[in-house]
């Protein structure tokens, strides 16, 4: 495994991060997922600050949707009216009506932030999908995956429009996935194929949080041969923010929690700068950056046993998709 054992993350957490980069965005298109909360909201919020011409955050609830866009306009003088897209990633033919609007709807788009995802930590019962699959692997990787690629086409056309006015410089198209240091903590997932049907089997024991997250990493894999030159796919990490994540957690861990956290969680303000700094930062495409930096994922993401489970996981998440009525041919 890349070394990241416990000395470093807590370094890591203790560090006094910079500011978040900036970038003038004015006349771009950006897109947030669970923008309404969390980090979603503390990136939305710097994003509505860079002057885009149009922030669609998506999210499952128009209500807290709405507050939230009532929020970052005030804070960003009136200048930026967020918009508010309904998005429910547990539901994968509303994921893929939420793709379709975009691609009906918007010229261009220039950051596609997939930011939003659950974990079942401290739950004693993982939750199942419509679909028949897990809920976490639904929401954190294939409905996730599934916008990702419906999307990438629209980035590229992006890519190919010259700036929004002659003053600005280039940009290009940024599809960032948050994922989390967490992943390093997976060795292997589930080999028995179908994967995603395996892992779907609630009686398995596992870290399904950490899996989906070093899913996350294994997904970005063929997106980002997929996004070739013209697009950055990258993923990135917070660090271990405050944030609703942990929602789920049972006394007595609820409070036990409280303890570390107090010592070493970044607020959630302050890990958006690092997921910022991925979303609008020249990185190569396909890298991991964390605690604003470009670092090297997981021994396993990068080993060839990974790379031959990114790619069972793409085939399978196509045929998944297909049930949905997506075809996608490369
Ligand atoms: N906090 C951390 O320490 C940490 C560390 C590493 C990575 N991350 C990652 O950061 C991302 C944001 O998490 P967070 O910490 O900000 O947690 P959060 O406060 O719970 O926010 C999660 C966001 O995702 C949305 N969401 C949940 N299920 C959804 C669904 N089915 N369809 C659409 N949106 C959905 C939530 O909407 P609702 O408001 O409707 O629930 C909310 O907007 C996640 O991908 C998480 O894995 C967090």
């Amino acid at each position: 495994m890349a070394p990241y054992p416990a000395t470093a993350f807590i370094s890591d957490q203790l560090k006094t991060l910079p500011e978040a980069p900036t970038v003038d965005l004015t006349g771009r298109t950006v897109i947030v997922t669970g923008g309404n909360a969390g980090l979603g909201y503390e990136c939305a919020k710097k994003l509505a600050f860079m002057n885009p011409a149009k922030l669609i955050i998506a999210c499952r609830s128009i209500s807290k949707g709405q507050e939230a866009a009532g929020s970052i306009k005030e804070a960003a003088d009136g200048n930026c009216q967020p918009e508010v897209w309904q998005l429910d990633l547990a539901d994968m033919k509303q994921t893929l009506s939420f793709g379709q609007k975009c691609l009906d709807e918007l010229d261009r788009l220039d950051i596609f932030l997939s930011n939003a995802g659950i974990s079942p930590m401290g739950k004693n019962e993982k939750d199942m999908a419509e679909s028949g699959y897990e809920l976490t692997l639904q929401v954190n990787n294939i409905s996730n995956t599934l916008l990702c690629h419906q999307l990438l086409p629209l980035m590229q056309k992006t890519a190919q429009l010259p700036p929004p006015s002659a003053s600005l410089t280039n940009f290009k198209p940024h599809l960032t996935i948050v994922a989390s240091d967490r992943h390093y903590s997976i060795s292997q997932i589930p080999q028995t194929e179908p994967i995603l049907r395996t892992m779907s089997d609630i009686s398995l024991p596992g870290n399904r949080y950490e899996e989906t997250k070093a899913i996350n990493l294994l997904n970005a894999i063929p997106l980002a041969e997929l996004a070739g030159e013209s697009v950055i796919v990258n993923t990135c990490s917070p660090g271990w923010c405050y944030s609703g994540l942990i929602r789920n957690l049972q006394f007595p861990l609820k409070y036990i929690h409280r303890i570390p956290m107090a010592i070493l969680a970044r607020t959630g303000e302050q890990g958006s700068r690092c997921i910022i700094w991925a979303t609008i930062s020249d990185v190569p495409n396909g890298s991991y950056c964390d605690t604003m930096e470009v670092r090297e994922p997981s021994d396993y993401v990068i080993s060839e046993e990974g790379k031959t489970t990114a790619s069972k996981l793409y085939k399978e998440m196509k045929d998944i998709w297909k049930t949905a009525g997506y075809i996608a041919t490369d």
